[in-house]
């Protein structure tokens, strides 16, 4: 098929190659010409594990092109919409691009049948106000509008959209069904269709259910410090039953990114305005941004001296994405407590350097980053972190002081090596 998407984002781009590879014609639109110049001459923008090459091989076989122009809706049988849908302050999305998108769309769509697929993440009700949009455009275009929600995460986003554990597909009729079936026939993972409203809530549902398994993990860690229980044990202990399943039941210095914070406030708020008490969920941000305080508590209590090193900025391994990372909200606060602080990940540095500047010292190796330093804290479990050799870092160390937001190393086996060790939901050792 020959299918566009709007977006070359963590989605759009991702899910663009996939289309790419498996051999329909794919056109990227985008807005900004440095980006789209990038992204012809094979450079992805974003780290994902994997992504270069794909884009490389795609462009080689021509069966990928990028442009600013929506002149490739017109020869389009689906159309993606994969931009940004942030929160406003109020924790609603803010629709304004999805919508300008969907009027841009409207006005290049060609004389065929049409199905305009929303994959950005939208509240109920969005992809019937897309498809009025369009309708008010152009009076005559055959189209329809479906609602496919994504569910890749960053940092194993090729693997998940070529094996997703489901493809959920909202529209309003069997056309537009069938041709997302077949545009999708290539793919693994159970499908699911239905409504477009069904559709649009799975999307939010989905990932207020795994912050939800976050948050609760976090409480069950700070009542396991409270009580003196190893929150592993624990967590490993409820976990084997199989109703409820160890997997996202992981306690550390709590969840970000682009998704879970922002799709749980915007869930709170659709539930609110309809008049549902989202007391449930509204807990779940709480105990998110809580978890955040004690562990900088935890900074503070364990680390007195001011000179600190930090390990990982990203909100989780494999990905350069910062937005909503804990590790921002703790510097920001050791920052106004005068720590210095330098800080070290494998992939986020230059994404971090735009936004805090000279405010915290960078460096180019982990071992770097500890050395002469008064305490080492870990904010992302990236498998470098996880395989460095503790003798050496023990010599690195100033002090041999460790706050561990991601629970990667034993407590027993820091305190036989020397270390000052505090993690999360774990005695202190
Ligand atoms: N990142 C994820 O892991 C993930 C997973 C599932 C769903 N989602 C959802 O998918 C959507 C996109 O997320 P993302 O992470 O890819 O966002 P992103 O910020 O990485 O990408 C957004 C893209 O939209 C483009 N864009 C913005 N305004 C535009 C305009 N006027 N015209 C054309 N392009 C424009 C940007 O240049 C960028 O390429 C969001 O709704 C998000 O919630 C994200």
């Amino acid at each position: 098929m020959t299918i566009t998407f709007v977006g070359h984002g963590y989605v759009g781009l991702v899910t663009a190659c996939v289309f790419a590879d498996l051999g329909n014609e794919v056109y990227v639109i985008g807005h900004t010409t440095e980006k789209l110049n990038k992204l012809k001459n094979g450079d992805p923008i974003i780290y994902e594990p994997g992504l270069q090459e794909v884009l490389k091989r795609n462009l080689d076989s021509k069966r990928l092109h990028f442009t600013n122009s929506y002149e490739a809706v017109n020869k389009s049988e689906v159309v993606f919409i994969a931009v940004g849908t942030p929160p406003k302050p109020s924790g609603e999305a803010d629709l304004s691009t999805v919508l300008e998108v969907a009027q841009q769309i409207g006005k290049n769509l060609g004389n065929h049948y049409t199905v305009v697929s929303c994959k950005s993440t939208v509240p109920v009700g969005t992809n019937r106000k897309i498809e009025a949009i369009i309708k008010e455009v152009v009076k005559t275009a055959d189209f329809d509008v479906a609602s496919v929600p994504e569910f890749l995460r960053e940092g194993s986003a090729l693997k998940d959209t070529f094996e997703p554990d489901r493809i959920v597909i909202g529209a309003n009729n069997e056309k537009a069904t069938n041709l997302l079936l077949k545009l999708h026939e290539g793919l693994t993972g159970e499908r699911v269709t239905g409504t477009l409203e069904s559709a649009e809530l799975i999307k939010y549902a989905a990932n207020s259910i795994l912050a939800t398994k976050i948050s609760f993990a976090n409480l069950i860690a700070l009542l396991s410090e409270k009580v003196g229980a190893n929150v592993e044990e624990v967590l490993t202990g409820i976990g084997l039953d199989r109703r409820i399943g160890n997997i996202f039941l992981s306690p550390g210095v709590g969840y970000g990114g682009s998704c879970f914070p922002k799709d749980v406030m915007a869930l709170t708020h659709i539930g609110t305005t309809l008049g549902v008490d989202m007391g449930l969920l509204h807990g779940v941000t709480d105990i998110n941004l809580a978890i955040k305080d004690l562990f900088y508590e935890k900074i503070k209590a364990t680390a007195p001296d001011k000179n600190i090193g930090v390990w990982g900025l990203s909100f989780k391994p494999d990905t350069d994405d910062i937005r909503e990372a804990p590790a921002f909200y703790v510097i920001g606060k050791l920052l106004e407590d005068d720590y210095q602080i330098t800080a070290y990940d494998p992939e986020a540095t230059e994404n971090v350097k735009r936004l805090l500047r000279d405010k915290i010292s960078y460096s180019d190796s982990a071992a770097d980053a500890a050395k002469d330093k008064d305490a080492l804290i870990i904010f992302t479990e990236w498998n470098e972190f996880k395989q460095f050799d503790l003798n050496e870092l023990k010599k690195l160390l100033k002090k041999p002081v460790i706050i561990d937001g991601r629970n990667i190393y034993e407590p027993k086996k820091m305190k036989d090596m020397g270390f000052t060790y505090a993690s999360v939901g774990r005695k202190t050792t």
